[in-house]
């Protein structure tokens, strides 16, 4: 791989940024904030980028945007970093553990916006050797709240329009120092729905008086279990989950109604489609068989993550280049969580890939997980190093 400047002249400028993305990142983490509330932390992107000279502006009221210009002509890729926290009480114990009780960065964005910054200001100092442009995205609302949509729709990937886009996810699984691959379907597309079966109340000991939703909405979940064993093809992958159910009050009333809800999973736009039909037309028939009525909200919330293979490609080389060919793990299989980074990848080629923050870190959004400062380094150095190839 051919880079724009000498590889430890990069290494140099990630070891300088080092320390104060290490400092936003443990401020952040003090003070996480959930989906679409991320004011505070979009005004402590702002002012970094400002204070390193860096074009920034506020979008869409808690997400922030850099753009880079650099000294040689170029593409213009885009840069992503989530910036939300969860609800979730923190119990890690650290010095610099959440002051807000009920809300953690238990997903490790405090850490990909720290890195972002910290590419910022390594940036800053390469201008020169930079070929093109590099837009910084800081979005808020990951973790529900529609924030890549906001940002997407706010315009983020026009003007200049971005060729690639590239971002990065905290996996404890792999080790700090380490990143995770993988080329196609790497997350799944999420879907969910809401489900109101009307039937007609009356007294528990009349059932025959009566058309039951509770008895139906339990057939309805049991059925909705076999459009997965029956209906998908079994090479391919799909999920229903029902993880939500509210009907009656008490003992002896059937309600008139009764509510479930829950989510869809799959990695192909096809098996999406074909899920999604199966469950209308079953959750439909199973109702009508017994004389009740559903009401189904079905929503399409985000497509698959689908990694462009070029940019994989470049980014396993890179890896090799910067890492060690030892510590570029290729993803064997895709997970059925979610990432709005989707959003993006619908609009430009690019890649999500994984930052490892191991060892001993917890699952992602555990009360107990904590970022891997030791992982700054490794994703500076991935998301810098990427820009700063020849083109
Ligand atoms: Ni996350």
């Amino acid at each position: 791989m051919a880079f724009t400047l000498e590889i430890n002249r990069l290494r140099q400028e990630v070891e300088r940024a080092l320390p104060v993305a290490t400092e936003i990142r443990r401020d952040l983490h003090r003070h996480p904030e959930l989906a679409l509330e991320e004011r505070r932390t979009a005004q402590v992107v702002l002012t970094r980028l400002q204070k390193l000279g860096v074009e920034a502006l506020r979008v869409d009221e808690t997400g922030a945007l850099g753009l880079i210009q650099g000294g040689r002509p170029g593409p213009v890729v885009a840069l992503r970093a989530d910036m939300d926290a969860l609800p979730v009480t923190e119990e890690t114990g650290v010095p610099y553990a959440s002051q807000h009780a009920g809300k953690m960065h238990a997903c490790g964005h405090d850490g990909h916006t720290a890195c972002l910054l910290g590419v910022a200001e390594v940036l800053s100092r390469l201008r020169q050797e930079l070929p093109g442009t590099v837009k910084l995205i800081f979005q808020p609302a990951e973790e529900g709240g529609g924030g890549a949509r906001r940002m997407v729709e706010a315009g983020v990937l026009q003007d200049p329009d971005v060729e690639r886009i590239v971002a990065l996810h905290s996996w404890p699984d792999l080790l700090a120092g380490q990143i995770g691959v993988r080329a196609g379907a790497m997350l799944a597309a999420v879907d969910t729905f809401q489900v109101t079966v009307r039937g007609r109340g009356g007294h528990g000991a009349h059932p025959h008086r009566c058309i039951d939703p509770i008895l139906i909405s339990a057939r309805i979940i049991d059925a909705v279990q076999s459009i997965v064993s029956r209906e998908v093809d079994p090479l391919e992958s799909a999920v229903v989950t029902v993880g939500h159910i509210e009907g009656g009050k008490t003992r002896n009333v059937i309600p008139d109604t009764c509510f479930f809800e829950g989510t869809v999973r799959t990695l192909s736009e096809e098996t999406r489609r074909h899920v999604q039909s199966v469950f209308m037309r079953t959750v439909n028939g199973v109702a009508a068989a017994h004389g009740a009525t559903a009401e189904i909200a079905y929503h399409r919330e985000l497509p698959v993550v689908i990694n462009d293979a070029g940019v994989v490609d470049t980014l396993r080389d890179l890896g090799t280049e910067l890492l060690g060919a030892e510590n570029v793990a290729e993803i064997a299989t895709p997970s059925m969580g979610g990432e709005d980074f989707s959003l993006y990848l619908e609009q430009v080629p690019g890649a999500l890939f994984r930052l490892g923050v191991g060892p001993g870190r917890p699952a992602l959004h555990a009360s107990t997980f904590d970022f891997n400062d030791d992982a700054l380094a490794t994703g500076m150095l991935m998301l810098a190093g990427y820009v700063l190839r020849e083109p």
